[in-house]
């Protein structure tokens, strides 16, 4: 039970963990999923409806989300917002000549796009206004970004209808958005073709929990089709009962806690001298320290005061704050015990330019340049690639890939490329 005693240990060590980052239940301290346990691990039995043909049970909770957003058809899924960007991307392919990937995109998205075998194009949203379009396009676009920044959607939208495009949104970590004042809108409220929300990422729901919305009912039957092909055929209820639970949470939320609590944490760490990059969405920001690196601070906060972040660039650490509610388990006040306790001057000797980790030797990686690559290089998080399979490896590549290494992070397909090539020259 290796899994098991490291999750325990992590959870139940002297200085328990406290989450800043996905999924949005933060060790189940936020909603409610003590309501149900293992023993609601059911299937398809009489009266628990057929999730890929929904008639019942099953059905009515789709009517229930569909509600979120009027003139939208619902479904929920069990296998994230990876297997709506597959089958919206499928569902679409009859009706468009040309995909059109705005900005940085999860790998899931190229992946739909290489497995589909369609034409694509790539394009930023600075240059859309001399963008030339029509009614064979589709684009799509992430709304928000992982870190929590918003492009102006409406815009955006209205530009791609008024030429007879469609959109498709990967709205992955927006699902709590719209769900009180203050949190901006999703794609959905302009009209968006297909939006597909995780609502693990920052809803109280289980690891894996999506739904995907589609504006057209013929357009939603072509996404049902495929998502059949692409999901599991037995699709957990546990998942589908936290999408239900995240639902009414959804429903029934006043965010006057959340914004009190938020602020007393900006103004805890501010006392510490951290900067706080706030963003368009209020439950995520960004933190950084003069004195060290964001890699070095992140370490410290981890090591030494087990405070846990969803993601470390060279702007800052992420952070994705819980959606504190009335009668909420999370660790609210030992957080902010420990941000008081954070004493940087004793962490310099310790920290400072103390980062090289388990790197393959940098010759490894130099030895990649100029090589096709062979497997996409995709840091992780965020999950964009860097590097596609069947690009050639530049210096540039080269570069990030040693700084983001040597700052440990994740770098998945590397190992397989260095590998790969190994072998080419034994
Ligand atoms: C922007 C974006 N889209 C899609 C996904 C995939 O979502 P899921 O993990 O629900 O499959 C992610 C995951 O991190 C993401 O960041």
């Amino acid at each position: 039970m290796n899994l098991y005693k490291t999750i325990e240990a992590m959870l139940n060590a002297d200085k328990p963990h406290i989450s800043m980052h996905v999924p949005g239940h933060k060790n189940n301290t936020i909603g409610c999923l003590s309501m149900f346990d293992a023993r609601f691990d059911m299937t398809e039995t009489d009266g628990l409806d057929d999730l890929h043909e929904p008639d019942g049970v099953l059905k009515n909770i789709n009517m229930n989300l569909s509600l979120k957003y009027p003139g939208y058809t619902a479904q929920m899924m069990v296998n994230g917002t990876t297997n709506g960007v597959l089958s919206a991307v499928f569902a679409m392919k009859s009706m468009t000549d040309r995909f059109i990937v705005v900005d940085d995109v999860h790998k899931s998205v190229y992946h739909a796009l290489k497995l589909s075998e369609v034409y694509y194009i790539e394009a930023s949203s600075a240059d859309l206004s001399d963008f030339e379009t029509g009614p064979g396009d589709t684009f799509i676009v992430t709304y928000p970004t992982y870190t929590g920044d918003v492009m102006d959607i409406d815009k955006f939208i209205s530009f791609a209808h008024e030429h007879g495009a469609r959109v498709i949104t990967d709205e992955a970590h927006g699902a709590h958005f719209d769900i009180a004042p203050g949190f901006p809108v999703s794609s959905m409220t302009y009209g968006s073709d297909i939006t597909i929300q995780s609502y693990h990422k920052m809803l109280p729901a289980l690891t894996m929990a999506s739904v995907i919305f589609t504006k057209s009912v013929s357009v939603h039957r072509e996404v049902m089709k495929y998502i059949n092909w692409f999901e599991t055929s037995s699709p957990s209820y546990l998942v589908m009962l936290s999408i239900e639970s995240a639902h009414e949470f959804y429903k029934t939320y006043h965010a006057e806690c959340f914004f009190a609590k938020r602020t007393k944490l900006i103004e805890a760490l501010r006392r510490e001298n951290i900067i706080v990059s706030e963003k368009a969405d209020p439950a995520k920001f960004m933190i950084s320290h003069p004195g060290f690196s964001p890699y070095e601070f992140a370490k410290i906060l981890t090591d030494q005061h087990h405070i846990h972040h969803e993601m470390v660039t060279d702007d800052g650490i992420l952070w994705c704050l819980p959606l504190f509610h009335k009668g909420d388990r999370y660790p609210f006040d030992t957080l902010l015990k420990r941000i008081g306790e954070i004493e940087l001057e004793q962490d310099q000797s310790a920290y400072k330019g103390r980062n090289t980790g388990s790197t393959p030797a940098l010759t490894e990686i130099g030895k990649l340049l100029g090589r096709v690559c062979c497997r996409s290089i995709v840091p992780y998080p965020p999950g964009v690639p860097l590097v596609h399979e069947g690009e050639t490896i530049t210096r540039e590549h080269i570069k990030r890939i040693t700084h983001d290494m040597y700052n440990h992070v994740r770098i998945e397909g590397i190992r397989h490329n260095i590998e790969y090539y190994k072998n080419e020259e034994s």
